[in-house]
């Protein structure tokens, strides 16, 4: 069973955009629409079409009364009677009428049904079969008569089909236009919405500096003078704590300084002034036994005076001070390959760079962190440092060929935090290039000037 570490809601998982469900919703619509407009056609069309040919076929009717009169008889008229048969079949001929005059067991002979000019579901949906009519007739004899009439749908099919895809095309042309002006009135509306989401993606990354466009829309104009308003907020906020936290690496690197200089001035000279005594008694005195604890004395004293200078070197790189940056560098990594041999190391250093710039404690802090972390986390076989100027800025980097991390992930440590903050908080910036596998990069852009 799981249990919800927090009493926040989970995030709703992200859906289709605004747009595509207000198109979604449209073409469910316009399919709604499409399928009660062809049903609506289908029923007209069908019932025109056996109007239509009722209406020929009735027409075929009197006109056959009309034009052609009585029907001659036979066997007596038997030559009148067949052109009088011809006459009426071709009363029909144009269309599709077939007419046939039937004596008492006779049985019609039809032509077999024209092909009609549209898709056989549609002839199946609007008159699939072709219509007969009939009427009683008498000869001139007195003989009764059927005087049938066929009426073959094919083309009326033709023409109701051509009418229904016309109307089909000009219905599936609609929606695609009315479709694409939907999408495109939508995107054009959205488009704000779009910036506003972008400006507030871009505070999600840290950018506090854009500043979003007027759209026109009050609305969404008002929301993007809130998120301007958020990002000056959050960026004055940053500005602020890069202040604090430049303020006290200063304070905190002023009074390291001062702590080495008391170490090196009050406890220093003490010690070297007990060890000069220390020294003079062993040569002065006579007792062996005093001679040896003053010997003793004497080289705890230079124990205790060795671990002092380490502790004043650490606090405070005198050397930074005395011989400026590059000396303070040199030293640094040629101690660090002594400790950690068989590491090589290599140094290079742009003689375009002052020998003391005001960035040359950061510089050198950034170094100490790096060079540490190399010796505790790369397995690295070569080291290497440059320096060299660009513009009014110091650029550094410093690669190592272990075996790297992956910076994203590697957040648990405050070091490389701290070389961030440290190169920000002096104007500058600082960035970690490694993957696993492939060393670890610091590249570091420190004003000269601070
Ligand atoms: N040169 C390097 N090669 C390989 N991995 C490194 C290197 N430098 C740092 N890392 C990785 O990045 C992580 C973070 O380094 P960071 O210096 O921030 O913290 P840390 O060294 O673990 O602790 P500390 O806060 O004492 O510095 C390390 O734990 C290590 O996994
Ligand atoms: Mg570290």
């Amino acid at each position: 069973m799981s249990v919800p570490v927090s009493g926040r809601p989970a995030p709703p998982r992200p859906g289709a955009s605004l747009r595509t469900r207000l198109l979604r919703g449209l073409l469910a619509l316009s399919l709604v629409a499409f399928a009660l407009a062809v049903t609506l056609a289908v029923a007209n069309t069908r019932h025109n079409v056996r109007a239509e040919l009722a209406s020929s076929a009735a027409l075929a009717l009197d006109l056959v009364d009309g034009l052609l009169g009585p029907v001659p008889a036979l066997p007596g008229d038997a030559a009148r009677r067949a052109e009088w048969l011809d006459q009426l079949r071709e009363l029909g001929r144009h269309r599709h009428l077939r007419l046939d005059l039937l004596a008492p067991g006779d049985s019609p002979r039809w032509p077999a049904p024209a092909e009609a000019a549209a898709p056989a579901w549609f002839a199946a949906l609007v008159a699939s079969e072709p219509i007969q009519f009939e009427r009683e007739r008498r000869d001139a004899d007195g003989t009764p008569l059927r005087l049938l009439v066929r009426a073959d749908p094919a083309d009326e099919l033709a023409e109701a089909w051509t009418d229904f895809s016309d109307f089909l095309a000009l219905l599936a042309g609609f929606a695609l236009l009315a479709g694409l002006l939907v999408w495109r009135l939508l995107g054009a509306a959205l488009a704000p919405v779009r910036v506003i989401l972008g400006g507030l993606d871009a505070l999600a990354h840290g950018d506090y500096d854009g500043r979003l466009a007027s759209s026109g829309v009050p609305e969404l104009d008002r929301i993007a003078a809130t998120v301007d308003r958020l990002a000056a907020t959050l960026a004055a906020g940053r500005a602020e704590n890069r202040r604090l936290a430049g303020h006290a690496l200063t304070v905190r690197e002023d009074e390291r300084r001062l702590l080495a200089r008391e170490l090196h001035d009050e406890l220093g000279q003490s010690l070297s002034a007990i060890q000069a005594d220390a020294t003079l008694i062993a040569h002065t005195a006579t007792d062996p036994r005093h001679i040896e604890s003053a010997r003793a004395i004497g080289a705890t004293t230079a124990d205790i005076l060795g671990s002092v200078r380490e502790l004043i070197r650490r606090l405070h790189p005198a050397v930074l001070d005395v011989l400026g940056l590059r000396a303070a560098l040199g030293q640094l990594l040629a101690d660090w390959a002594v400790r950690h041999a068989p590491v090589t190391t290599r140094f290079d250093w742009d003689p375009a760079l002052p020998e003391r710039p005001a960035c040359g404690i950061h510089a050198y802090r950034i170094v100490q962190e790096g060079l540490t972390n190399v010796a505790r986390h790369a397995e690295a076989g070569h080291v290497e440092l440059r320096l060299w100027r660009e513009a009014d800025a110091l650029r550094l980097e410093l690669a190592d060929d272990g075996r790297g991390c992956d910076p994203a992930a590697a957040t648990d440590g405050f070091g490389l935090h701290g070389i961030r903050e440290r190169a920000q908080s002096f104007g500058g910036h600082a960035t970690i290039e490694s993957a696993t596998g492939q060393g670890l990069r610091i590249h570091v852009r420190l004003p000269l000037d601070g």
